[in-house]
């Protein structure tokens, strides 16, 4: 009697064992079969990936966005943890560089503030391929190996995956005040001046911002409305402790001397920036 219960005790579990084993085995072919298709057809193998000529000169200075983003997609998906591990919320703290009137919004990634926030979208029109010039995946450093980007490849430096003297230079080095002939720097001096750039730029360096990575026309917009837009770009959020050699492109009544400041500065763009019609364009 014990042992008949026994035996039907062990038959019930056999028969559920092997029923759950058919059913794992089934849905595991079921999900299978159609994520190697998948996988088949859209992701490299790793190795290959980490290749990818994408990712060099010259294919890199052609890439699209999508091309990039098609392996990379996290690069904006990703967002900023809610609240820190030690407990203080991100929307409580914010960082002396998100202190300009122009800033709005969640607190959000790197990538996300330069590609698809508002203000971002508003003056600027920036593509992986304006910072990303290529790295070398091995050292992250050019000109270590025959094959390697020589080191007269001024896309990215030692231990950088891009270069930051021609691309956040340009937007986060100091405000040159000296050179504004300003009696100090903006934050003392921009009361005198109502905060507003345009008192004496509307007049100087009119020809400006004539690149295509920027929105010139959009930028003057928010420029008149509020001088924190044009000051952001221009010291508001400095990284560096020096300015960027602007190019000086020649404006309609510019003196004829040139302040020794000046003397050696470009009167052009970068060459890879430049819209073709800007020097004919007011
Ligand atoms: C075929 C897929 C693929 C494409 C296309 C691709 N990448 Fe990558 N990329 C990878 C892989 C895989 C790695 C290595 C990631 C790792 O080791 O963490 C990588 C690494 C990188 C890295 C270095 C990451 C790190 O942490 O070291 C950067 C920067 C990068 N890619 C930018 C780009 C840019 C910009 C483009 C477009 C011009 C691009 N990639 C196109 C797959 C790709
Ligand atoms: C404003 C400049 C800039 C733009 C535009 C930009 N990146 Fe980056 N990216 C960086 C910097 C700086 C890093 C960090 C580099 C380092 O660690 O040396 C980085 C890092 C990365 C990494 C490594 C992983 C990570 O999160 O650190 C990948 C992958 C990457 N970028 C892909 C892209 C793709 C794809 C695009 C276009 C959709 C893009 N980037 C646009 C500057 C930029
Ligand atoms: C063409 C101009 C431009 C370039 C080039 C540029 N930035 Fe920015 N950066 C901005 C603007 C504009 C903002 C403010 C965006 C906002 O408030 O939404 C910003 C914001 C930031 C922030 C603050 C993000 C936050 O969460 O508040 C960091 C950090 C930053 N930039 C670093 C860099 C680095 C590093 C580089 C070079 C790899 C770089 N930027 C290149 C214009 C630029
Ligand atoms: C009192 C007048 C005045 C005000 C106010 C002023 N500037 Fe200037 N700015 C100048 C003059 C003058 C120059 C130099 C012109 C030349 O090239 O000879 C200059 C040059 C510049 C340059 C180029 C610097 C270089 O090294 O090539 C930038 C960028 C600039 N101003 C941005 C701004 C911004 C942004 C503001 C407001 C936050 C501002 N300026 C406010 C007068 C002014
Ligand atoms: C999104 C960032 C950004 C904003 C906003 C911005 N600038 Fe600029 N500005 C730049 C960059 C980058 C350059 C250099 C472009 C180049 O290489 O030609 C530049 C160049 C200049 C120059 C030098 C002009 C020349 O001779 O080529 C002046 C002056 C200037 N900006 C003034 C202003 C004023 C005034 C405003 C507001 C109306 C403003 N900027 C807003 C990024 C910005």
């Amino acid at each position: 009697m014990k042992t008949s219960t026994l035996m039907l005790g062990i038959a019930a579990i056999v028969g559920a064992a092997v029923g759950v084993g058919a059913w794992v085995a089934n849905t595991r072919q079921e999900s299978k079969a159609p994520q190697q298709v998948e996988r088949a057809e859209s992701a490299p193998d790793y190795q290959r990936a980490v290749y990818s000529p994408l990712h060099f000169k010259p294919a890199i200075e052609n890439a699209t966005d999508a091309q990039c983003l098609a392996c990379h997609k996290e690069i904006l998906d990703s967002r900023p943890r809610e609240t820190s591990p030690a407990g203080i919320r991100t929307q409580d703290s914010k960082a002396w560089y998100q202190q300009l009137t122009t800033y709005t919004g969640e607190q959000e990634s790197f990538h996300r503030r330069h590609l698809t926030t508002a203000f971002a979208k508003q003056v600027m029109d920036l593509k992986c391929n304006f910072c990303h010039q290529g790295h070398d995946p091995r050292d992250e450093a050019p000109g270590t190996s025959a094959t390697t980007a020589p080191q007269s490849d001024q896309g990215f430096t030692l231990r950088k995956q891009v270069n930051p003297e021609t691309t956040c230079l340009k937007c986060h080095g100091q405000m040159p005040w000296e050179n504004m002939a300003l009696p100090g720097p903006w934050t003392e001096s921009k009361e005198a001046f109502q905060n507003n750039c345009l008192i004496c730029h509307a007049n100087i360096r009119t020809i400006r911002h004539q690149v295509n990575y920027l929105k010139p026309e959009a930028i003057e917009t928010v420029g008149k409305e509020n001088g924190d837009s044009c000051y952001g770009c221009h010291g508001g959020r400095s990284w560096y402790r020096i300015s960027y050699p602007y190019p000086r492109h020649a404006w309609p009544d510019m003196p004829t001397e040139t302040p020794d400041w000046a003397k050696g500065r470009s009167t052009e763009s970068e060459s890879r920036f430049v819209i073709p019609s800007a020097t004919a364009k007011k």
